[in-house]
């Protein structure tokens, strides 16, 4: 039998999910400062605690998805962290099963490009989420600066999700670093490492109906002695 505190976490670990369609209602601001403040409890290396979290609310959101659109139409992707240089073997077998998920639920035939090039566009309008979040780490850090900020999404999202809040982690967006870093005027020593957008689910939407699998335990534990 599972402990009562193991149980609560597995419950939240388990009905954690990427939204890709939300509710235009704003989510309060004590709830998203509840949110930043409960993943501020991600550990770092040395406690350097290198993320900020930059969140925007009402016209910001807009004003920044408008923003958005327009570089995405105009400039090729240049991300801060370079994109995973292939996907091989099981990675590449997982990637596709969750993109056919994805596309399956959402009513995208296989060879329908363009419904599936307006579905990845999704991305950039933020799944009409009423806030969009930026993740950013200290430059200076490097690669475990951002391997930090990645316990602290996890917790970001988990604690949204203990507060009825939905939200998706997305690099996509982070493919746009210098606009990012100038429409927010954050400086050069910020790496910007990927946005989270959060609000509330709409349950409905084709995009949130499905779940994503997991590995079994034997393919991702190695027991030694
Ligand atoms: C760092 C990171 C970046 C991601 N970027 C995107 C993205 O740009 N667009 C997207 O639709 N999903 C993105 N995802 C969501 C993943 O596809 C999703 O977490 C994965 O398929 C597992 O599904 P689940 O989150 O529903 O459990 C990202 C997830 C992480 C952790």
């Amino acid at each position: 039998m599972m402990q009562a505190g193991l149980t609560a976490l597995d419950q939240l670990l388990h009905s954690r999910y990427s939204c890709r369609g939300f509710l235009p209602d704003p989510v309060p601001e004590d709830v998203l400062r509840q949110i930043v403040i409960a993943a501020g409890r991600a550990p770092s290396w040395c406690n350097a605690q290198p993320w900020k979290v930059t969140l925007t609310r009402g016209a910001e959101t807009q004003r920044f998805r408008t923003a958005l659109l327009e570089t995405v139409s105009a400039e090729p992707p240049a991300p801060d962290l370079p994109w995973p240089e292939q996907y091989t073997g099981v990675h590449q077998d997982r990637r596709r099963a969750c993109g056919h998920q994805l596309y399956e639920a959402a009513g995208i035939a296989r060879d329908d490009h363009a419904a599936r090039k307006d579905q990845t566009m999704r991305n950039f309008s933020f799944f009409d989420a009423p806030h969009v979040a930026i993740i950013s780490s200290g430059r200076e850090l490097g690669p475990y600066g951002a391997m930090d900020c990645g316990g602290f999404v996890t917790a970001f999202m988990l604690a949204a999700t203990a507060l009825g809040v939905a939200s998706i982690a997305q690099a996509s967006v982070a493919a746009y670093p210098q606009l990012i870093r100038r429409h927010f005027d954050l400086s050069e020593d910020r790496l910007i490492l990927c946005a989270i957008s959060l609000g509330y689910a709409d349950a409905d939407h084709p995009a949130n109906t499905f779940r994503t699998a997991r590995a079994d335990l034997g393919d991702i534990y190695d027991p030694r002695g």
